[in-house]
């Protein structure tokens, strides 16, 4: 209880989260009778029963499928200020959201209407309760590297919106070599760079993200468990991972919460933060990450504190907004 407390009390940045993630079934029913778009789930309790996944790709087929209701510029306001009701809730001060424009642009969705309906729901919590943000379109590596070069060129008319671009969808398959050249426009443009790698494919593919992709930021990166030399050149670098801990849990990468790396990859001395990914579909916002990831592993009051300072460290706001968190 002491734990939950502190939790909830402590300002803590989010940097792993898919916007498209946050869809709650309650609200996916309510934007498809909106837009009249038919479900083939009977209803709100038929959809989240569905919500059981072997691995990755089984939730990737059904989270694509729940972002298919998403038409307008509304829909994408909407869905944006039902996360940031829930960061204000749990003391969420800064949050770095990601989205998915080629889910999107390929139903014929304009990328403006997804990114104004985005960007002004990110304006009005900064208005009203002071939540800063960045917005970071995410390239499907499912897809080719040519589409992921056009779908760069088509953000750059919103270039000013974005602080960076990142790399989602199937790991496996689909390593961060096959995205070299598309990277490299992005850092001659002056964009950060974050991929995620290591969630189910090897440590291999965290290595190439680092030195093929540059990336500065890896999301999740728990594979890198498995491999030493990897672990002290993150922490050599103190280079971030943002861990999702119901996330691995619900997609199997671990079996267990006890079994979850976290803590040894704190005690390797790596950059490690805790985030949620796609909380409506793994069971969980940020704060029941913490706490449920704090009771498996016995994380101390000193590790909780560490985890929440490294969420403004690892993020993209300056140094000098930084210090008022840190
Ligand atoms: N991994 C890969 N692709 C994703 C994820 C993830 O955690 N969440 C949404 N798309
Ligand atoms: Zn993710």
């Amino acid at each position: 209880e002491n734990l939950t407390a502190l939790i909830q009390a402590i300002p803590k940045a989010e940097l792993h989260l898919h916007i498209e993630g946050t869809f709650e079934p309650e609200l996916i029913f309510a934007l498809a009778e909106r837009n009249n778009i038919p479900l083939k789930y009977a209803g709100v309790e038929a959809l989240r029963k569905a919500y059981e996944f072997k691995n990755l790709q089984e939730f990737l087929d059904i989270y694509y499928q729940g972002a298919d209701v998403l038409l307008h510029e509304q829909d994408f306001y909407d869905l944006t200020m039902a996360y940031l009701n829930r960061c204000r809730q749990e003391n969420i001060v800064h949050t770095e959201l990601f989205f998915d424009p080629q889910t999107h642009t390929h139903r014929g969705v304009a990328l403006k209407t997804v990114v104004s309906g985005i960007q002004k729901a990110l304006d009005d919590a900064r208005e009203q309760w002071g939540i800063t943000s960045f917005l970071i379109p995410n390239f499907l590596r499912h897809l080719s590297e040519e589409d992921a070069i056009s779908t760069f060129k088509e953000c750059l008319p919103f270039r000013d919106y974005f602080a960076g671009f990142g790399l989602d969808s199937s790991e496996l398959g689909h390593p961060p070599t096959k995205f070299e050249r598309v990277f490299r426009m992005v850092r001659e443009e002056g964009f950060r760079v974050v991929v995620h790698a290591g969630e189910e494919g090897p440590a291999q593919n965290i290595w190439d993200s680092l030195n093929l992709l540059h990336a500065e930021r890896i999301d999740h990166g728990v594979r890198s468990i498995d491999d030493p030399e990897l672990l002290k050149e993150l922490a050599k670098r103190q280079t971030p991972l943002t861990v999702c801990p119901l996330s691995n849990l619900k997609l199997k990468v671990v079996d267990d919460l006890k079994d979850h790396p976290l803590k040894k990859l704190l005690n390797a001395g790596i950059m490690a933060t805790v985030n949620s990914d796609d909380p409506a579909y793994f069971g969980g916002y940020l704060n029941q990450n913490f706490r449920e990831t704090a009771e498996a592993l016995k994380l101390s009051k000193e590790e909780i504190l560490k985890l929440a300072k490294n969420s403004f460290k690892a993020s993209f706001l300056s140094e000098h907004e930084k210090e008022r968190w840190i």
